[in-house]
């Protein structure tokens, strides 16, 4: 079995980020690099992760036009990452052009083009959130309607809420790959996260990939928390 944990690294420093990625690496799949830590460490850290062989997910939801959203994709694919994300809000040319983006540029270095991967309704907003911003108020139908964009623009994948997937997959092409936060062991202190699913639960619901922070990141043992997820999977 391939290992879908993707954990993330939420922390403030290189130094912290290398520390805890050597701690758990034989235990997850893939390290997530998001805002906090890019725009402290830079490149230089997911340069620093892929040296050490491990895979990564470049969490920096792009989103502009669609020329400068292509030009954020090649710098990513000229990093080498496995994975990366762009809002679908920013519409069928926006996604288009980033899903070729990543393939050119990949092909031109000799590289697997990394999955672009779309998010559709953050999961902090709600249908009052879309109705400020003038959209639909409805989030399923908001998520369902930007997924069926993201698939005719071209993309591989797609970020979800654990409770999304279900939905999704009877709307989806079966290849296409669900990536999800919003999980929980049930073994952690309450935080954030209210909409959440178990490993186990999500990946029977049809989730290909498992972004998990604080349950691993925050556990007195990060890499006995992983490996006790890794074992709830098998
Ligand atoms: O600590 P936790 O397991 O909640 O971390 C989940 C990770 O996934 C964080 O990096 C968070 O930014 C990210 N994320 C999320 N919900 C989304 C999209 C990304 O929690 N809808």
């Amino acid at each position: 079995m391939r290992n879908p944990i993707i954990a993330a690294l939420d922390v403030p420093t290189a130094e912290a980020a290398l520390k805890l990625a050597g701690q758990i690496a034989p235990a997850v799949g893939a390290f997530k690099i998001g805002g906090e830590l890019f725009t402290a460490a830079g490149p230089d850290i997911v340069r620093q992760i892929r040296d050490t062989g491990a895979a990564v997910f470049l969490d920096l939801k792009f989103h502009d036009i669609p020329n400068t959203v292509a030009k954020a994709v090649a710098s990513a694919t000229r990093l080498d990452v496995q994975m990366l994300t762009i809002h679908t809000s920013g519409g069928l040319e926006m996604m288009r052009a980033a899903e070729k983006s990543a393939q050119d540029r990949a092909k031109s270095l000799g590289f697997q083009p990394p999955l672009v991967l779309g998010v559709t309704v953050l999961t902090s907003s709600n249908d009052g959130t879309l109705a400020e911003t003038g959209c639909e108020p409805d989030v399923v139908a908001q998520v369902e309607r930007l997924a069926r964009l993201a698939v005719k623009a071209g993309l591989r994948g797609l970020v979800c809420s654990p409770l999304e997937i279900v939905a999704l997959r009877k709307i989806l092409p079966a290849d296409v790959q669900l990536v999800t936060p919003g999980i929980r062991t049930g073994a952690e202190k309450a935080d954030d996260q209210k909409r959440t699913l178990t490993p186990r639960e999500a990946i029977q619901a049809g989730a290909n990939w498992l972004v998990i922070g604080r349950p691993i990141v925050a556990a007195e043992n990060p890499r006995a928390a992983a490996e006790k997820i890794l074992e709830s999977l098998k």
